[in-house]
């Protein structure tokens, strides 16, 4: 009998070289056991066994690689982390127990007391939260600037600007930040361009091809797609990677295998998923612009965007989340959203259903008045993460919204 491949445990990453991110995401990183299962084996176990007690402390001592213990590796972790680093293009990823853990650990491991970050004031409200409240405690200040103001950037900037922290889109107003001067900017200031690309996934954005050094994402929204789990995960280069990856082993916000199986598989199906995100998102947004009790649709699509070009350029699709402001006020935005009878009041996003958010009280409910006001964050703000139901059964739902406006 012979083997159709020698290789029958996993296929080689260099068999995989050049390939597309959609071949990726269904085949890198698989680490197959030796039942030569052809889905993927869940490690669900805190600790691994050795041979001896010599084996135990070569492992221990590093001076024979393999598992010890699940905070510091596990096999179902590191196939999730192989997949996601070859579908962004980077060395290496580091697995978290949320996207927070990873924006957390990204800044614990890279930064220290005295440097400063330069944030975009978009982003996620926790985020923003992390940056002002926890990190500054630790001598890290942050000055948080205008996403597409690069000027604002240039001023930002100190001798101890360590790192560009940003999102791309924006949440919840769908800017976009051209990131190939940002990456100029960062090197010009020997800071970090970290970016978290949450919204786009690696479908339609990477960054590290732009000049971004570090990725992150809340593996939560997309990358699981249905809603199951929470997870994060960081990707970058080895060196900076390893630096995380200590901090980790450390401190221990890591993710956990059943996750990270689920985040695994996730991946499977992400490419066609954001496809279906990208053209229902599209369709809803050019339809919400033709309603009367519409004032303003953000979605970066749209060739009233203005950073549609810069989008196309940069992206390969203008993701699943749009946001609009109805006519009005809170009462109104409110009055909207409790309206609708098949679309989910949650405030995730990236979920093959759709999801329906009033980000002024909820995402962004913690920034300050001045904060909200300067990221655009208004009582009349609606934010809907498109899922992939059938656009004309959406347009229903949302119209009941318009119709308890009375338009
Ligand atoms: C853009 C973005 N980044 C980070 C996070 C935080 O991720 P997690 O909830 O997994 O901690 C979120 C959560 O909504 C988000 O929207």
């Amino acid at each position: 009998m012979t083997f159709r491949r020698e290789e029958t445990v996993q296929i080689p990453e260099s068999d995989l070289e050049g390939m597309s991110v959609d071949t990726l995401a269904v085949r890198a990183g698989q680490i197959r056991t030796d039942q030569l299962e052809h889905s993927d084996a869940i490690f669900p176990t805190s600790s691994f066994v050795y041979g001896s007690a010599a084996q135990a402390a070569a492992r221990f001592g590093g001076d024979e690689p393999g598992n010890i213990y699940s905070r510091f590796t596990n096999p179902t972790v590191q196939a999730f982390e192989g997949r996601i680093a070859a579908m962004e293009g980077g060395e290496r990823a580091v697995a978290t127990a949320s996207g927070m853990a990873a924006i957390l650990s990204t800044c614990i491991a890279l930064l220290k007391s005295g440097d400063h970050v330069i944030c975009s004031r978009g982003v996620f409200g926790t985020t923003n939260v992390l940056f002002q409240k926890y990190l500054a405690r630790f001598g890290v200040e942050t000055t948080f600037v205008s996403l597409t103001d690069y000027e604002e950037w240039r001023q930002a900037s100190r001798p101890e600007t360590r790192m560009l922290f940003l999102e791309t889109p924006s949440n919840p107003l769908c800017e976009v930040a051209d990131l190939e001067v940002l990456s100029r900017l960062a090197r010009t200031s020997d800071a970090l361009l970290v970016v978290d690309n949450c919204f786009c996934t690696p479908v339609l954005q990477r960054p590290l091809e732009h000049g971004a050094d570090i990725v992150i994402h809340s593996a939560t929204k997309y990358l699981d797609g249905q809603g199951r789990c929470v997870g994060g995960v960081v990707v970058g280069p080895d060196k900076l990677m390893e630096e995380v990856y200590g901090f980790l082993r450390s401190a221990g916000p890591t993710m956990s295998p059943f996750n990270a199986w689920v985040f695994h598989k996730g991946l499977e199906t992400l490419p066609i998923r954001m496809r279906a995100h990208c053209d229902n998102a599209l369709e809803l947004a050019l339809w919400l612009e033709q309603q009367n009790a519409v004032e303003t649709v953000y979605y970066a699509g749209l060739q009233s965007h203005p950073q549609h070009e810069l989008a196309k350029k940069q992206q390969k699709g203008f993701g699943g989340v749009l946001s609009f402001r109805v006519k009005g006020s809170r009462e109104e935005a409110w009055r909207f959203i409790d309206a609708t009878r098949m679309i989910s009041i949650t405030a995730n996003l990236g979920d093959v259903k759709t999801t329906i958010t009033h980000p002024a009280t909820t995402t962004h409910g913690r920034l300050s008045p001045e904060d909200k006001d300067h990221a655009g964050i208004t009582e009349n703000l609606i934010r809907l993460s498109v899922g992939i139901e059938d656009v004309e059964d959406l347009k229903t739902d949302l119209m009941r919204g318009f119709d308890a406006l009375g338009s």
